[in-house]
């Protein structure tokens, strides 16, 4: 059974790249044959920008590494540059230098901001986060307005709105260039469902929908592949757990932060994405929270193929199991509430410039 299963895993590896979960590019590119990629990561001297920053620098398709951070950055940026890959490190720790950090990006990522400590959702860090974001994200617009920006600053339900807003007030916003990062609610299904059906993760596939927090979060364990046919308390069991995910490592750190290494890792799977898709790497398909028409909702996570433009297809949801449909129809209110909460922020802050 788990021979059959993991073989039938590699073929779906195979027919896609979706979800294969490699940081490091090498099925697409050597480093002479690709084209010059500036990648940027705002917030790059925190506890996900570090290891975030490692793992670009390790990613043949980044010829320049632009690292920025308010402190500690220009030591990160030594750190990293004495590994032996292509891309090129600078390190920016002064806001004036935003420009300089910016200017030529073709992939922005932003991990600045807070974490969340034991008994915070990641609604609670919106006080703090969504001014940084909105602040940073200017500066994209001003200096970097063609980058692909890649979102992890919490809460992504609402500070991919906000992003969103700040670029249309800057006449700047294209729908096909902003993200949401939800790989790693991908990372975590595929993780946990390998551990219940006694598989090897490496070759499962498992779509992750709707939003980064809490029940926001719809894995379709109905589409996964290998099919393990587990059993419905199985499956609920594992929605919760992918689900709660982000809150099972807050409250294992106690109180010193929240996802960083995996989160780091989901970053540098969806950003290699992105810079595959602007290489016109064929069939480049993640998960991601992103403008959408695919539900009610002006923004959901679902399957998206990326191209030389970035998003290139949404994918719609495919068929759902009936607990699926529960779950989705129940997610909904929550996370407009989140989009709405986004929105208004920049709609307030705008009247009061
Ligand atoms: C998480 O899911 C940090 O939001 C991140 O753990």
């Amino acid at each position: 059974m788990r021979t059959q299963l993991f073989r039938s895993a590699q073929n779906a590896l195979k027919k896609s790249s979706y979800g294969s979960a490699t940081p490091l590019s090498t099925r697409a590119f050597s480093s002479s044959s690709s084209p010059e990629r500036k990648v940027t990561i705002l917030g790059a001297a925190g506890g996900i920008g570090q290891p975030l920053s490692l793992l670009m620098k390790t990613n043949p398709l980044v010829s320049t590494l632009s690292l920025f951070d308010l402190a500690g950055t220009p030591g990160v940026a030594a750190d990293v540059s004495h590994i032996p890959t292509r891309a090129q490190v600078i390190g920016y720790d002064k806001y004036d230098d935003l420009d300089k950090a910016l200017e030529g990006s073709d992939v922005v990522i932003i991990p600045a901001g807070v974490p969340r400590k034991p008994g915070m959702t990641r609604d609670d860090l919106f006080a703090i986060n969504a001014g940084i974001v909105k602040g940073l994200v200017e500066r994209i617009a001003k200096y970097c307005p063609n980058a692909l920006i890649n979102m992890i600053s919490n809460p992504v339900n609402s500070t991919v709105p906000i992003a969103a807003e700040v670029l249309k007030n800057a006449g700047a916003y294209d729908p096909k260039r902003l993200f949401g990062v939800t790989t790693l609610d991908v990372l975590r299904a595929k993780a946990f469902y390998a551990q219940v059906a006694g598989i090897r993760p490496e070759g499962v596939l498992v779509p992750v929908v709707g939003g980064h927090a809490g029940k926001t979060i719809l894995p379709l364990f109905s589409q996964a592949t290998p099919q393990a046919n587990l059993a419905g308390r199985d499956i609920e069991g594992l929605t919760r757990r992918t689900q709660d995910g982000g809150t099972e490592v807050v409250n294992a750190k106690a109180g010193k932060g929240s996802a960083t290494l995996s989160m780091a890792f989901a970053g540098a799977v969806f950003a290699d994405a992105c810079l595959k898709g602007l290489n016109g790497v064929p069939d480049v398909v993640e998960c991601s929270y992103v403008q959408s028409d695919i539900t009610e909702l002006p923004f959901f996570a679902s399957k998206v193929r990326l191209g030389k433009n970035g998003v290139e297809e949404i994918m719609g949801l495919g068929s759902l199991s009936e607990y699926e449909t529960k779950a989705l129809e129940k997610l909904i209110p929550e996370l407009k509430e989140s989009i709405d909460k986004g929105i208004e922020f920049v709609k307030n802050a705008s009247a009061k410039e």
